[in-house]
């Protein structure tokens, strides 16, 4: 009931003036209130700004593989980004911006309050700007990715952002955010079989 009046609020946000002009509507967030862990990304895309729901875009197909690759589905966590609103760009243009620090810095209450509903017990921050948005941290996902960080007393573990994978689709890369879900498994505790433990990794030569 609290996270349906935290949507309510955020449907018809106006704080920032520009990103309410543009967007088709508040992407708020997705999946179980009472869920364990919790994914942060960026910002809505185009597909998300359609549909109202955040990763549901070529990021979030790979991301919901990701869950499933985990033995979950979607509705078992929960989804959300630090901004709620599509990041506004000159007509015409293709893709997608960043958000600016201050786009951040007024939508995060809405991220943080709906952290502090759902209680999860292991968050995943996805790509740099979710990993800024909750840590303060500006180091680099390369650097602070593997090991667990803390936001307000919750593990929260910094992986790249599954469009960053789409860019860039090495085995290497993908084998280190499955690591790193290994580790968000580990904490929760899920089970996880020998397969599981062996995705990603090179076949050993005969
Ligand atoms: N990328 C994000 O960070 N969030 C979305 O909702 C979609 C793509």
């Amino acid at each position: 009931m609290r996270l349906q009046a935290l949507r309510e609020k955020t449907a018809g946000c106006r704080r920032c003036a520009h990103l309410a002009s543009f967007r088709s509507q508040v992407v708020f967030g997705v999946g179980n209130p009472h869920a364990r862990l919790l994914f942060a990304g960026e910002a809505p895309g185009a597909e998300e700004d359609r549909l109202g729901e955040p990763f549901v875009g070529p990021a979030g197909k790979l991301l919901t593989r990701m869950i499933q690759a985990m033995g979950l589905e979607r509705e078992d966590v929960y989804i959300a980004n630090i901004l709620k609103c599509r990041p506004d760009l000159p007509p015409g243009t293709p893709g997608n911006r960043r958000p600016t620090p201050e786009e951040m810095e007024t939508c995060l209450p809405y991220l943080r309050e709906q952290i502090g509903i759902i209680q999860p017990e292991v968050i995943v921050a996805l790509g740099a700007t979710a990993l800024e948005g909750l840590t303060g941290l500006r180091k680099g996902i390369s650097t602070l990715r593997g090991s667990f960080l803390d936001f307000q007393g919750i593990p929260l573990l910094p992986t790249f952002h599954p469009s960053y994978l789409l860019h860039n689709p090495s085995l290497k890369l993908k084998r280190q955010v499955w690591e790193d879900l290994l580790l968000v498994m580990e904490r929760l505790p899920l089970p996880i079989s020998d397969r599981q433990r062996g995705f990603f990794l090179t076949k050993a030569q005969p």
